[in-house]
């Protein structure tokens, strides 16, 4: 547990909580699959400054919010989005540890761009989320944590979306990608060396809401089908869902599925496969494959899970064919945000402007580029966030 900082006679708390990557294994979180995230070194910085009184004031680049206290926060009948937010953890803190009267003055600042598939949100939560278990000197643990996230994002926000994200926030480690196993929520951390190619980002700019995209209703489909097979599913209560059906049991029962949920379904049994031969190329050092899955993970997230849109499938498509690329994938959860792209670095230049001139051509956007660096989860500290 790190000790508050003292300035003059009000007590201060630091967070930086990075938001992530996913490299490969979309959308198979909510349905008890694998997935291989890491963070990123782009995040949000969150101070909290102890004040006078019990109120709870918030103040980040999207606005100001005041409360007259905790427990005026969490009884608050949310009027907007950062409110209904700001509710969901408080609360779901307060399921957990009680919350004291201390008065705070919050601020959030960052440098993770909003609504670009990096996972803004899960950051945000798991960063005052911490916040809170440092004011309290709780003793909450680092699952309490994702959990308060992960239900902050469903009950409050509407998105029925799965663990990945605040697994990736708050569990990851420098150089290394999270294996996560969302059937039993185990983790392995994965060493991710990737020789002379490196990782980059192209953000579209065409921002999403998952919560009214269609989301939820890719999820509802896909729960509609294990329905459907699991009389033929695994048994074994761990692993008794979709992405553990084998390939040909699904093709034999393909017909007891509706024309619409088929290709969600056979979308999901090959990304698990993908996941688990991504990881394979990783240690073996084998880039080409590495890069050939993505490509792969692309055309199902487009074709078959319908997850993509425009804007991601032309930049897609452009990088896939430049010198130097080995893959390339609209990455995350999908209808905008960003592409992930498996670069030579001697290529990383020209490929920067040539992304930035192409996309501004096609659309009139000026997108933006980001060079992926596999960062530590959740960092707690003081006076220059050093003791991750
Ligand atoms: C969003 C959700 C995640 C995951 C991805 C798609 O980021 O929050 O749980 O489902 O989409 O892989």
């Amino acid at each position: 547990m790190n000790e508050p900082k003292n300035n003059g006679n009000k007590r201060t708390w630091e967070v930086f909580a990075p938001g992530r990557i996913n490299l490969i294994g979309e959308h198979i979180d909510y349905q008890g699959g694998w997935v291989l995230p890491g963070a990123i070194s782009l995040g949000q910085w969150i101070k909290a400054t102890e004040i006078d009184g019990p109120g709870i004031h918030l103040k980040s680049p999207l606005g100001t919010w005041t409360y007259t206290s905790a427990a005026q926060l969490c009884a608050s009948n949310p009027q907007d989005k950062p409110s209904a937010f700001f509710k969901g953890i408080w609360s779901s803190f307060q399921k957990r540890h009680p919350l004291s009267s201390v008065g705070l003055e919050i601020e959030i600042s960052g440098n993770l761009p909003l609504g670009a598939g990096l996972s803004a949100s899960a950051s945000l939560s798991a960063g005052l989320g911490q916040i809170l278990h440092q004011v309290h000197n709780s003793p909450l643990s680092e699952e309490d944590l994702i959990q308060i996230a992960y239900e902050t994002e469903r009950a409050f926000v509407g998105t029925q979306c799965g663990h990945m994200d605040p697994y990736a926030v708050v569990k990851s480690k420098a150089n290394h990608l999270l294996l996560l196993n969302n059937s039993d929520l185990s983790t392995q951390h994965i060493p991710c060396d990737l020789g002379p190619y490196q990782l980059v980002l192209f953000h579209t700019k065409v921002t999403h809401e998952l919560s009214h995209s269609p989301y939820n209703e890719r999820r509802a489909a896909v729960e509609r089908a294990w329905d459907v097979l699991k009389p033929w599913g695994p048994k074994d209560a761990v692993i008794a869902a979709l992405p553990y059906l084998p390939l040909e049991v699904l093709e034999q029962h393909r017909s007891k599925l509706s024309h619409a949920d088929y290709p969600l379904a056979r979308f999901t049994l090959d990304e698990q496969l993908r996941v688990e031969n991504a990881v394979n190329a990783i240690k073996a050092k084998d880039y080409v494959t590495l890069g050939a899955l993505m490509n792969q993970s692309h055309q199902g997230l487009s074709e078959l899970y319908q997850v993509s849109c425009p804007e991601l499938d032309t930049m897609v498509h452009w990088s896939q064919n430049q010198p130097g690329v080995l893959g390339a994938r609209m990455m995350g959860g999908g209808f905008g945000g960003c592409t992930l792209n498996l670069i030579h670095q001697d290529q990383l230049a020209d490929w920067t402007l040539d992304a930035l001139e192409t996309y501004r051509q096609a659309y009139d956007i000026t997108g933006a580029v980001y060079r992926v660096d596999l960062s530590d989860g959740i960092c707690a500290g003081q006076g220059g966030f050093m003791q991750c």
